[in-house]
């Protein structure tokens, strides 16, 4: 009852984490983290004329995404979005101050509609650190270390690169391949060959293949089974994908993918690329749970890749911890201000 009455009045502080695919939120007033799409779903006609699969699966595929990649893009419908999760998160007379991360590429714009979307849902004030930061935290990696470490976090839209050194984020990009443009090859290519809609979960799966790249073996010979819906018969069916089909749809993007590091890291200066060297590269997002990427990314580079212990969930850990360490601090995480940053191009 005392406890209730102290939720009521105290003012909670959130951290939000708004991805392409994934929002998360960070409540201190119960200290739990939800994990939410950033999709919101359209019912475009309730009922199937006939049983048919392959309209329930696009009825369930119609939905409107406010992000694309890592910025928003649909300010009304982020608005809704994250309406319903403040609002899940409040439980206080007091509207909630929140910590929101942003890709550490985007302009000052991009990083105002974020802002205005937490306050029209219902924050009073909104504080703004970049991705990156946040990620490395949640990785548990010591920035305070006086030598140069990189962090890869890849997500649903972007791939963002940063490198710390002493407290700073010194060298930066913002790439623009990540998981769904994955996702996006291996769909089209297994619709093509075999007709087949596959499921969120089915693609998720495929990109595994990944794991098998490095040894010509095993990429040539095994097959999966995989379920999805006939585009022509409307019907759920299972079928054999094989391995290098997959491996071929996705190698131009991974292609695309590990040069982009590869360049970042040509362009850094040799102190700092020797550095790197010593402490390797720390992979946080969805896509560091990609079996394989990991060793596809050390053999390319020649640097040795760690994958962080819950590489889903860096970002929000290390904003809660951010916001968790400045509260109650006398110039605290309310006065954060975006840092000037040097981006590598
Ligand atoms: N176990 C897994 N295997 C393969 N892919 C996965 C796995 N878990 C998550 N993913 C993929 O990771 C992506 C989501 O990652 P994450 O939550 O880091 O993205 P996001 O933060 O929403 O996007 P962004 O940071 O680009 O704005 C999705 O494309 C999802 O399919
Ligand atoms: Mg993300």
């Amino acid at each position: 009852m005392f406890k209730d009455l102290l939720h009521c009045l105290s003012r909670p502080n959130i951290a939000v984490d708004l991805g392409t695919a994934n929002t998360r939120i960070y409540s201190s007033l119960n200290g739990e983290t939800t994990d939410n799409p950033s999709s919101m779903h359209l019912v475009v006609r309730k009922t199937a004329p006939v049983s048919n699969d392959y309209f329930h699966y696009i009825n369930n595929k119609i939905t409107t995404k406010p992000l694309r990649r890592g910025v928003i893009v649909d300010l009304k419908n982020a608005t809704i979005l994250l309406k319903k999760l403040v609002n899940t998160n409040r439980k206080s007379l007091l509207a909630p101050m929140a910590l929101a991360t942003a890709p550490i590429g985007t302009t000052e714009k991009e990083r105002d509609l974020l802002r205005k979307a937490l306050i029209n849902a219902g924050t009073s004030h909104v504080a703004i650190i970049p991705e990156s930061r946040a990620a490395a935290i949640g990785a548990g990696m010591d920035l305070t270390l006086p030598h140069a470490q990189m962090l890869v976090d890849i997500g649903d839209g972007v791939t963002e690169m940063a490198v710390f050194r002493g407290e700073r984020i010194i060298y930066h990009a913002t790439v623009h391949i990540a998981c769904s443009d994955l996702h996006r090859s291996v769909r089209s290519t297994i619709l093509a060959r075999h007709r087949v809609q596959l499921e969120s979960t089915s693609v998720e799966k495929l990109t595994h293949v990944i794991s098998s790249m490095l040894d010509e073996q095993e990429s040539n010979v095994e097959i999966f089974d995989i379920s999805g819906i006939d585009a022509v018969q409307g019907k759920s069916v299972s079928c054999c994908v094989n391995k290098r089909d997959v491996i071929n749809a996705i190698e131009p993007i991974l292609m695309k993918f590990t040069v982009m590091i590869v360049n970042f890291l040509k362009k850094l200066p040799d102190k700092i690329y020797y550095e790197i060297l010593e402490s390797g590269i720390t992979l946080t997002g969805g896509g560091a749970c990609i079996a394989g990427l990991d060793k596809l990314i050390a053999s390319r580079t020649n640097i040795k890749v760690i994958v962080a212990i819950d590489p889903l969930h860096a970002v929000i850990n290390g904003a809660r911890q951010s916001l968790n360490y400045w509260i109650g601090k006398k110039g605290g995480w309310e006065n954060f201000t975006w840092p000037k940053l040097t981006a590598l191009r």
